[in-house]
């Protein structure tokens, strides 16, 4: 896909529409538009007006080449401090409809997105919509639920997202795997790490689980526990990488993600073992939040990284989640994240290589009311 300064402002060589950001002489054409295309729920001229004039809004237009009007638009708004942005409608021309057009606007919009730090489109629509609907699967958006009643006519609206990516493939070599498991993710990425720079290393559910008994000292709210950065870092090092741990604070961690004074205990000896052989295996502690300038120097070396993030952001649950940082864009940190979404329809492809724009990564990356900021920076081992 051409970057979005190629698409707005220019007719595709192909002979397609031409697509550009509206300006306030577009308000009749697209009020005229939006009057054909849907019967209710319309945008107003003033919300256009509004959307026009907005840092959070753009309305992309598509015209033939030497006609007056418009063929269609797309409307778009961001949400401040969000990785998201929402397709807030989409519409085409009767007289232009089945030509590529809505399918056109719809990539320019998701390059848009993609162009502003945004790694999720959302977007609604009405449930009797085949239409768009088919562009939309086409596209490879999946649904993700459903409001009742969402229409001035009480039809339901199906809500759809599409991960964005924008257009640079990138490969690191770090091979992906999906956990098997709620509380695996720690060691799954810890494999993942090993699968590249540990020679020999095979990546299976059994050493899921013995990496993360290895590993282990969190206990959940119920069931079984997760990873810490010590526990990572000690693993690792067993394990034949190079380790080194940045953690935001001294002591036991996550000590208040379980109530029971018994579970409590366990984690402070647990914790207190893996930070002696830590210390045992002289692997360096960094005590302070790593910086993102720090992690980026890490990965231009061909480094990995096991980071801490809230699982707020990446599955609304706040829970302490570990993904794998391993390359860097210039834009974004490309992250492999062990959990793939199943009830929400994501697969794989959802889940590897993700590029996280940096400023979203740094909000990820910290957990819990005390913001804790922790990795575990691993490096094949010299011999
Ligand atoms: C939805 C809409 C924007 C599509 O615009 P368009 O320019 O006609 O769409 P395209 O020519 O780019 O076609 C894109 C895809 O839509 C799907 N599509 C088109 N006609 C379809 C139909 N009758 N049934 C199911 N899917 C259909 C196909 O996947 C098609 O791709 P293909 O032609 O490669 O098979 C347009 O129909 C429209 O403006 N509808 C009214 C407003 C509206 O409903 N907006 C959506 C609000 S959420």
């Amino acid at each position: 896909m051409p970057s979005a300064a190629a698409l707005l402002n220019t007719a595709e060589p192909s002979g397609g529409p031409a697509l550009r950001a509206a300006n306030l002489d577009d308000l009749d054409a697209l009020v005229a538009l939006e009057e054909a295309s849907f019967v209710a729920d319309r945008i107003t001229r003033r919300s256009f007006r509004n959307f026009i004039g907005s840092a959070s809004a753009l309305i992309l237009v598509a015209e033939a080449a030497g006609r007056p009007g418009l063929l269609g638009y797309a409307a778009l708004l961001f949400r401040r401090g969000t990785a998201l942005a929402r397709l807030y409608s989409i519409a085409v021309a009767s007289s232009a409809a089945g030509q590529g057009i809505g399918r056109a606007l719809l990539k320019a919009a998701e390059t848009e997105a993609f162009d502003r730090d945004r790694i999720l489109l959302r977007l609604e629509v009405r449930e009797d919509n085949d239409r768009a609907i088919g562009l939309y699967r086409s596209e490879g958006y999946r649904p993700i639920g459903r409001y009742l009643d969402y229409y001035a006519d009480h039809m339901p609206a199906l809500r759809f997202e599409k991960i964005l990516r924008g257009d640079k493939p990138f490969d690191t070599g770090v091979p992906y795997y999906e956990q098997t498991t709620d509380f695996t993710c720690g060691s799954c990425c810890l494999m993942m790490a090993m699968a590249r720079d540990v020679k020999g290393f095979q990546l299976d559910p059994v050493m899921e689980i013995r990496l993360w008994r290895e590993a282990t000292t969190i206990f959940m709210m119920s069931g079984p526990g997760g990873c810490d950065p010590y526990g990572l870092a000690v693993t690792a090092h067993e394990f034949g990488l190079a380790a080194e741990i940045h953690v935001s604070q001294v002591g036991d961690l996550f000590l208040d993600s379980v109530r029971s004074a018994e579970k409590q205990k366990v984690m402070v000896l647990a914790q207190e073992d893996f930070r002696r052989r830590a210390a045992e295996y002289a692997i360096p502690t960094i005590v302070e939040p790593f910086t993102l300038d720090l992690l980026r120097a890490h990965l231009a070396k061909g480094g990995t990284a096991i980071v801490l993030v809230s699982g707020y952001h990446m599955f609304a649950k706040k829970v302490p989640h570990w993904i794998l940082a391993h390359g860097d864009d210039g834009r974004h940190i490309i992250v492999h994240d062990p959990w793939v979404a199943d009830e929400r329809g994501e697969s794989i492809a959802d889940a590897a290589y993700l590029p996280l724009p940096y400023a979203t990564f740094d909000r990820m990356a910290r957990f819990g009311k005390s913001v804790l900021r922790a990795a575990v920076f691993l490096s094949p081992r010299r011999s």
